[in-house]
């Protein structure tokens, strides 16, 4: 058992200390933001205790990332992560937020075979898992299916540039669009997806400088990562910004906690005071009432 229901009053209290903030985040509110030139912020997380610790920080953007298939779940790289298991891990982050606009990641294999499967998959993500958007990889040669599932009133968020679906074919997580076809090809599927409909895009692992002119040049918001400061939004993997990779963070990463260490040290302590039986006291126990005790013929303090 664990306390961590809502009290009513959580969002009211929080959005009553910040002004700013609207009681909810939607799509308008974030292609607004890029008119007004405030950034978006977006982080991912994969758990209700986490989600939820977003959404207080008051986060615009939560994404259920397949990247939980690393930091959650331990493979390799992406590519396992099914369906169910985004479900699943989704459906935990919507108990958790009553802010944060929450966008599900399509997994590899659920969108790239056949588009009405693709459709019908991004169905799953809203129907199932209380999505209001989903993100897939990939440029001009989804245009169609993003077309799809915007007229299946299915919000999409594109992403560009390191594409670690595409692991793979890229032979790697390296930086993409650095020569000029690479660039200019980056810019055609940007274009291509803003006319499909898409209303963000997210731009990975690619330089500043192409961000910047991709970011100029759309009129939907690009939220970034590793993509320079010049995009309309940043997004971190959440384990990588509270240091829970067990691995060297990559260039873009800034470590703003160091969780692994706080929780290193705390297991540790919890360790020794159980070994030296130091926990849990007396005041952590539950009692007999007196008159069981003097019954059973016990002291307060039995053994
Ligand atoms: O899966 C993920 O976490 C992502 C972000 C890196 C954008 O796609």
């Amino acid at each position: 058992m664990s306390l961590t229901t809502f009290s009513t009053e959580r969002v009211t209290e929080r959005v009553g200390r910040d002004a700013d903030l609207p009681a909810k985040i939607t799509i308008p509110y974030l292609s607004n933001k890029k008119t007004l030139r405030r950034p978006i912020t977006a982080v991912t997380a994969y758990d209700y205790a986490s989600a939820r610790l977003v959404d207080e920080a008051g986060l615009d953007l939560v994404l259920v990332g397949d990247s939980l298939a690393m930091v959650m779940q331990g493979h390799e790289n992406t590519l396992a992560v099914t369906m169910d298991e985004m479900l699943l891990y989704t459906r935990g982050v919507r108990r958790a937020l009553r802010r944060a606009l929450l966008v599900a990641d399509m997994p590899f294999g659920s969108y790239q075979t056949d588009d009405r499967e693709g459709v019908a998959n991004a169905v799953r993500f809203v129907k199932e898992a209380g999505a209001e958007a989903v993100k897939l990889e990939g440029g001009r040669e989804r245009k169609d299916l993003v077309r799809r599932m915007v007229d299946a009133e299915i919000p999409v968020m594109g992403h560009l540039g390191l594409t670690p679906q595409s692991v793979h074919r890229m032979g790697g997580y390296k930086v993409q669009g650095k020569t000029m076809e690479a660039i200019d090809e980056l810019r055609t599927d940007a274009f291509a997806l803003e006319e499909a409909g898409c209303f963000a895009i997210v731009l990975e692992g690619m330089p500043r400088e192409l961000a910047s002119i991709v970011t100029e040049e759309l009129k939907i918001p690009t939220i970034g990562i590793g993509a320079g400061p010049d995009c309309d939004g940043q997004i971190l993997v959440l384990h990588d910004l509270m240091n829970m990779t067990f691995s060297t963070p990559a260039k873009f990463v800034r470590r703003y906690a160091d969780v692994a260490g706080v929780m290193r040290e705390a297991l540790g302590e919890y360790r020794q005071d159980v070994e030296a039986r130091t926990f849990p006291s007396d005041a952590e126990s539950y009692h007999l009432s007196r008159e069981m005790r003097e019954l059973m013929a016990v002291s307060a303090e039995a053994q």
